[in-house]
């Protein structure tokens, strides 16, 4: 290579590795919005996508390497070999079935705990150190079973969980209140699917809490109706599904978040699925979506909340329906 050779004088190897690494597994919507966020939002500029598909991982990181002169020059890589995903800080799994319209998060179950065995144990393989960030559905419940397969201590596995309805939940009070979604305060907590939690108790715009200006707000008798913003949550994923056959953007952005969080060691409160187990008044040996402390080494701490009692009630609730469904796979 004569242009190589004379315009290039090389004197030491190039390093092999950044400590940014971000792998993605499953390149269908989900996991493509989240490369895009990731890449496109700076969060990280080295991305492995693993797929089982060949045609479409090489396809779907071809395009994506076209872009690398708009992405900081990011190092982009496409493969089916899971050794690709070495050394990775954050992988990402997306991989799996998607609701049908009418289908719950909680009736994928069967068919995508089946692919957590072939997924898992490479990652853990090619990365031991990594954090493992869950998105596939339904997400508590694939966590929790991903935990198992992973031997990681339990800080370091998680799910993107309720971040996004609390995202969607900050956005629809924000629309409802002509303020920027970024400066409500408030948390879903449970399990990312239809028995989450909206914690009224706490939710607050500069500091004033809706529940001192309206006592009952968000449940029963509230003259104001802000519950419904909560209905407007759980109803989200099938709006949008039943528009387009599924939902990637803001679950993609959701993602890079929470990889942003860790990457950056943020420090950041976030409603992420977790073991939660003996916290928050749960004894079900569950992970389901609590505030939570995020940083590099996964979860640091848990915030501890105070809940109303009905809100306490429906937590407890929510963790009994993802105990259920566990129990109705695994006996
Ligand atoms: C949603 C899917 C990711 O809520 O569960 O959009």
């Amino acid at each position: 290579d004569l242009v190589r050779e004379k315009l290039i004088t090389t004197v030491a190897r190039p390093a092999k590795k950044t400590k940014r690494k971000v792998t993605v597994v499953g390149c269908g919507q989900v996991g493509m919005a989240a490369v895009m966020a990731i890449l496109s939002q700076n969060v990280s500029n080295e991305v492995c996508i693993i797929d089982a598909n060949e045609k479409l991982v090489n396809g779907e990181s071809k395009d994506m390497q076209h872009g690398s002169v708009f992405l900081r020059d990011a190092t982009i890589v496409g493969n089916t070999d899971y050794k690709a995903s070495e050394d990775s800080a954050v992988c990402v799994v997306t991989a799996g079935a998607r609701q049908k319209p009418g289908q719950t998060r909680l009736d994928l179950l069967k068919t995508n705990l089946k692919i957590l065995d072939q997924i898992i144990p490479q990652l853990v393989k090619y990365s031991p150190d990594m954090i493992l960030v869950m998105v596939s559905n339904p997400c508590d419940i694939l966590t929790h079973g991903a935990w198992v397969i992973s031997g990681l201590p339990k800080e370091r596995v998680i799910a993107t969980g309720t971040h996004l309805d609390t995202a969607r939940f900050r956005y629809f009070i924000g629309q409802r209140l002509g303020v920027a979604p970024s400066s409500v305060q408030g948390y879903i907590i449970g399990e990312h699917g239809d028995s989450s939690v909206a914690v009224w108790s706490s939710v607050n715009v500069g500091g004033i809490r809706f529940a001192d200006l309206l006592k009952c707000v968000g449940s029963e008798g509230d003259t104001d109706q802000w519950g419904e913003l909560h209905k407007k949550v759980v109803k989200a994923a099938y709006e949008v599904i039943a528009g387009k056959g599924y939902t990637n953007w803001a679950i993609g952005l959701t993602t890079a978040s929470v990889v942003s969080t860790i990457l950056d060691n943020k420090k950041e409160v976030v409603t992420v699925s977790t073991s939660a187990k003996d916290r928050q008044g749960i004894e079900n040996d569950i992970f389901l979506s609590l505030p939570v402390v995020l940083g590099a080494n996964g979860v640091v701490s848990y915030i501890n909340l105070q809940l109303s009692e009905s809100e306490q009630q429906n937590l407890c609730k929510s963790a009994e329906a993802i105990d259920k469904a566990i129990k109705s796979i695994c006996g």
